[in-house]
């Protein structure tokens, strides 16, 4: 799959046929909200992890030395809690282009807090996309990030304002909360 999926997205799903438009946020997109959105919601997805394995060429890296940013792996049982902010379709155009390094729009079931269930999209990165990078350490995956910037600024503030924005929700993040302790000991 190539680098850049804003194309490929177009044609994932018909936005103009959804009464209400859900997207469901885990990583950057909670704590970056440059967007205007109609409601936000804390809500969470099922079978799936949050993990620093997606490379970052446009946002947190280079092409030349690309960071580390998050996707999510399927994992049986586990549940990601995260914000769903309700959107218009218009707001797409800008999401597609931000999430273009290896992101596709996929469908899903968001669960908010008062029982209901509500479909909802959510960018993942997958694990074909050349742009992925894969399993590390915590403590390997901090080093990579200490090293690294880009366009948005240093890939360690990537991590340091999801913890804060995940601890200020209540949301227990191992993995997030091991980078951001060995960050912390550099
Ligand atoms: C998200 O935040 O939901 C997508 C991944 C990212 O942009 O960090």
């Amino acid at each position: 799959m190539s680098f850049n999926t804003q194309e490929l997205n177009k044609l994932r799903q018909d936005l103009t046929t959804y009464d209400e438009i859900w997207v469901f946020a885990y990583g950057s997109l909670i704590y970056k909200v440059d967007f205007p959105f109609i409601a936000k919601a804390q809500t969470s997805i099922v079978g799936w992890t949050r993990r620093f394995w997606q490379g970052s060429h446009d946002h947190r890296g280079t092409p030349e030395k690309p960071g580390r940013v998050l996707t999510l792996i399927p994992t049986k049982g586990e549940i990601c809690h995260g914000i769903a902010y309700q959107v218009s379709h218009e707001v797409f155009e800008h999401l597609d282009y931000r999430e273009k390094n290896g992101y596709l729009r996929y469908e899903m079931d968001l669960y908010f807090a008062d029982q209901q269930k509500k479909a909802g999209l959510v960018y993942i990165a997958p694990e074909d996309n050349e742009a992925f990078l894969g399993e590390a350490s915590e403590f390997d995956i901090a080093k990579h990030i200490s090293d690294c910037r880009g366009p948005s600024g240093e890939n360690k503030d990537y991590v340091f304002c999801l913890a804060n924005a995940l601890r200020a929700l209540n949301i227990e993040d191992p993995h997030i909360f091991e980078i951001e302790k060995w960050l912390l000991k550099q």
